[in-house]
């Protein structure tokens, strides 16, 4: 039976060819039977359900109905297109029992290998379409299973057809810029969503370059300016409470560092710590998970300026980021490209370059904890404190009544304008295209 996937960059018309191609057949061959899905019946009932009958306009063609309750569309003539999930075992089970000809598979890079094999295997049981059946995969370049099937190794019966913005002559024209627009900081992912590259999409790739983080700390900064302090909290164990402090003319400097301390005593030591720094950091960001959100409580009824962050939660671009701890590496990140300072310490370099990114479902998402501390033989605390005094926020109001508002990335990055050495390229501003300025530039962080 063959198997295709058709993929490649985005708004190459793939949900639009799996949808169309399943009307078509539905309703030349009376009887015939097609399931189409993504991983989760959710996603695929706001996105391709909505393809099928906003775009393709399935109920306005002859002979058509829709059971939205029981999840599929049923001609006149007998044939019958079913949706919904396929990585549930709920969608195995149900697939298991259906007597189908084809199947499509939108986001397929989504689904795990083994259910598309569930969904395979069901594709060939009405003997009277047997030449007719097929499994229609669709999915923009990610890195899973997809490539070593059809790109890679390529399993027998396997077909890999390229799908490119090019070559869907209905698409907006502004959608290629919106792209660019979009991942204009991202060029691996630009390069898979604009030219279908597979290749770009490699596994996880290192968040801070050695020449990026050696560049950074051999500069040096003018002192002054909005002070902001980073805390990554630890209690007990090997981890360890660190303080780093970020002035706005670019002075990054570690303030202190302890282990074994429980909240009340790290608490109590950052309010000493505040009290006798002059000039005060008008904000102090605690990451709120966990052991952090004591302290934060600590320090706010103690009247610092703290604010908590709960870097496990949704990202402010949420499109481009799993979640705020991808986001905020990322600007820190940023503005090292950009030319920011780093103490030269080779505790924080080696931290810093063990952080990884890899790309998920079309977002940056930082390697979790667990195997960054496998591979670093410790807990990043001090790149994590660093990334929290570089989180942009802007501060408002009187000290002891600190409220801590979103600045743009433009704003979070004017100090580091001037801040490069001579000779070296301020590549923060990408060239605008058609005279607009990409959103990453100009949308808040926080
Ligand atoms: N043959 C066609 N006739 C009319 N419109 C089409 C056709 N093919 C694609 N389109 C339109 O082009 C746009 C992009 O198509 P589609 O959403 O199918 O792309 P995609 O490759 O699935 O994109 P993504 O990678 O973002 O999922 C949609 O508005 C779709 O309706
Ligand atoms: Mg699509």
């Amino acid at each position: 039976m063959p198997k295709v996937l058709y993929g490649g960059a985005r708004g190459g018309g793939k949900s639009y060819l799996g949808c169309r191609r399943a009307v078509e057949l539905a309703e030349a061959h009376p009887g015939i039977r097609g399931y189409l899905c993504r991983a989760e019946a959710f996603s695929f009932k706001h996105t391709t359900l909505l393809t099928l009958l906003d775009k393709i306009d399935v109920l306005s063609r002859p002979g058509w109905s829709h059971k939205a309750s029981d999840q599929y569309l049923i001609h006149d003539n007998g044939s019958r297109l079913d949706y919904g999930g396929l990585a549930s075992n709920e969608d195995r089970d149900k697939l298991k029992s259906m007597e189908l000809t084809f199947g499509f598979v939108d986001e397929a890079s989504g689904v795990d290998p083994i259910s598309a094999r569930t969904l395979e295997a069901s594709c060939h049981r009405q003997p009277e379409f047997a030449d007719l059946s097929f499994v229609l995969y669709a999915s923009n370049p990610e890195p899973c299973w997809l490539q070593a099937d059809f790109i890679d190794e390529v399993r027998p019966g396997c077909t890999y057809v390229p799908a490119l913005p090019a070559d869907n002559p209905y698409l907006d024209p502004l959608y290629v810029d919106h792209l660019r627009e979009t991942y204009w900081d991202l060029p691996e992912l630009l390069d898979a969503y604009l030219n279908g590259s597979w290749a770009a999409i490699g596994s996880s790739d290192r968040v801070f370059a050695a020449k990026m983080v050696a560049s950074a700390m051999k500069r040096s900064a003018e002192s002054g300016g909005t002070v902001q302090w980073g805390v990554d909290v630890a209690r007990f164990g090997d981890d360890r409470t660190v303080v780093y402090e970020h002035c706005g003319m670019g002075v990054v400097r570690l303030v202190a560092e302890w282990t074994k301390q429980d909240t009340h005593t790290t608490s109590e030591k950052l309010i000493a710590l505040f009290r006798a720094r002059n000039p005060k950091p008008a904000v102090v960001v605690v990451d709120d998970i966990g052991v952090g959100g004591g302290v934060v409580d600590n320090l706010r009824a103690a009247r610092l300026p703290v604010r908590g962050i709960n870097v496990g939660g949704a990202a402010r671009q949420a499109d481009k980021f799993a979640n705020k701890r991808a986001e905020l590496a990322w600007h820190l990140r940023t503005v090292l490209e950009g030319g920011g300072c780093l103490p030269d310490d080779e505790h924080l370099r080696s931290e810093l370059m063990a952080f990884r990114y890899l790309v998920r479902s079309g977002r940056i998402a930082i390697e979790g904890k667990d195997e960054l501390k496998k591979r670093l033989g410790r807990s990043p605390d001090h790149a994590d404190a660093l990334i929290l005094a570089f989180a942009p926020i802007a501060v408002a109001g009187p000290r002891d009544a600190p409220s801590c508002t979103s600045v743009t990335l433009q704003e979070a990055l004017r100090p580091y304008r001037s801040a490069g050495s001579p000779g070296e390229t301020f590549r923060m501003t990408p060239p605008p295209r058609n005279g607009v300025q990409p959103r990453g530039w100009r949308s808040g962080m926080l």
